[in-house]
């Protein structure tokens, strides 16, 4: 299909435009056209408004795409935190904790991160690319079409590249946005001889000239805690990656605070988890551009607190949501089904949980040309057949889209 074309009627057409990029939401303050209807010019949204007087109002000769289902329409979703470049499963620490076992503790006794490390490094280029389409795809099913995907359980030059090739060549084979970030500073791998100091100073001097020279990927990630980097070993190595150029995110006051000071003092893109920042941490994320995202599938996983996601909004800090989608902490894998359970817990309005799914979380990989449905935007967007938006997060990821499209071409249909 050429992608110039007029579709709709939808029943609710939810734009997301003129929202803010930061604070707290009500549902009032959504945009929702009846009857609305998109006109797409080669991939991008040309114009939003009512079905009927585009359609008088267009050219005979654009192409009508008619929806006669009973549906809404919404921008597609972004999910700016994955995992999914990984071997094996932790089926077993899941089980270990669940009968007693801190997270820590497993992984201080030969589970966790490392052991995930071993399986990922197990599979071939090819594999690793394999299991990456095949976890897009499920996310795409959700109605996703940007998805970042970090490295982080290669932990050495090659096997880092080894997984960022991987996501290169998934993205050129898939019909969604893959965004790949480095995350060699996830730990410091065991089989590495030296301090953590050493090993940053490694990966910083050879493999960041290797990614920039092979254009893997231009976002830098680093898990700032206790049992990985501390604020101190981190912070020259950030500083290394933002010379060089590169976006900046991190792993950030998951079980102890600091890493969201690092975030803000970098000004990095987001700052990420955030289960125990406290209000000092909350009013400091709040007054930064930093964007606050929340991984309430990893709450679940672990069985911990959830991100303050109430009072960072009502502080006025900017707020995502990501499925943090990995083999540990966060197996769920499921956007809609996480991000309403955080909405129960945290007492988030839609407004707040659809924003956080699109375009805040496209501020968090900071992408500015999708999120919402306006002239000049990606014309990404997901259908659900369904006459109101309530139902979405009213049914915990159990309403499905029915077509998912993504630079005005139909990529999923139910
Ligand atoms: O985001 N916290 C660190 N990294 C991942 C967990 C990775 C793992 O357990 O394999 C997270 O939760
Ligand atoms: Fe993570």
């Amino acid at each position: 299909m050429d992608n110039t074309f007029l579709i709709g009627p939808f029943k609710q057409l939810l734009t997301l435009q003129n929202l803010p990029i930061k604070g707290a939401l009500r549902d009032d303050d959504l945009e929702i056209l009846d009857n609305g209807g998109l006109y797409i010019k080669n991939g991008l949204i040309e114009e939003v408004g009512n079905w009927g007087v585009l359609n008088q109002t267009l050219s005979p000769d654009i192409q009508r795409v008619a929806i006669d289902e009973n549906s809404i329409c919404l921008p597609s979703y972004i999910d700016c935190h994955t995992h999914i470049a990984f071997g094996g499963n932790r089926a077993n620490d899941f089980a270990m904790r669940n009968a007693g076992r801190s997270y820590l503790e497993i992984a201080e006794s030969g589970g966790g991160i490392w052991s995930t490390v071993q399986h990922t490094r197990a599979c071939s280029q090819e594999e690793q690319t394999q299991l990456i389409l095949e976890r897009a795809y499920q996310l795409l099913q959700q109605g996703i079409t940007t998805i970042e995907v970090k490295s982080g359980y290669g932990l050495s030059i090659e096997e880092e590249l080894k997984t960022l090739r991987a996501v290169q060549k998934a993205h050129q084979r898939s019909s969604v946005d893959l965004i790949a970030t480095c995350l060699a500073a996830h730990i410091k791998p065991k089989d590495f001889d030296g301090t953590s100091e050493q090993y940053l100073q490694k990966i910083a001097h050879v493999l960041f000239p290797i990614l920039q020279a092979e254009n893997l990927c231009h976002r830098i990630d680093a898990f700032v805690e206790k049992s990985a980097f501390s604020a101190q070993e981190i912070l020259p190595y950030l500083q290394k990656a933002k010379v060089l150029g590169f976006d900046i995110t991190l792993h950030a006051d998951q079980f102890t605070t600091s890493g969201s000071q690092v975030a803000i003092n970098l000004g990095a893109l987001s700052a990420d988890h955030l289960e125990a920042s406290g209000d000092i941490e909350i009013q400091n994320l709040a007054n930064s551009n930093v964007v606050a995202v929340a991984l309430p599938a990893a709450s679940l996983g672990l069985g911990c607190d959830f991100t303050p996601a109430r009072k960072l909004l009502d502080a006025g800090a900017s707020l995502a949501i990501a499925t943090d989608w990995n083999p540990g902490s966060a197996p769920m894998g499921q956007l809609i089904a996480s991000a309403s359970i955080l909405a129960t817990m945290q007492k988030l309005s839609n407004a707040e949980i659809l924003a956080g799914i699109t375009f805040r979380a496209a501020k968090a990989l900071g992408l500015a040309d999708r999120g919402r449905l306006q002239k000049g935007y990606l014309a990404d967007f997901v259908l659900y057949q369904t006459n109101h938006y309530q139902q979405i997060i009213y049914q915990q990821g159990r309403l499905q889209p029915f077509e998912v499209w993504k630079n005005g071409q139909r990529i999923f249909n139910k």
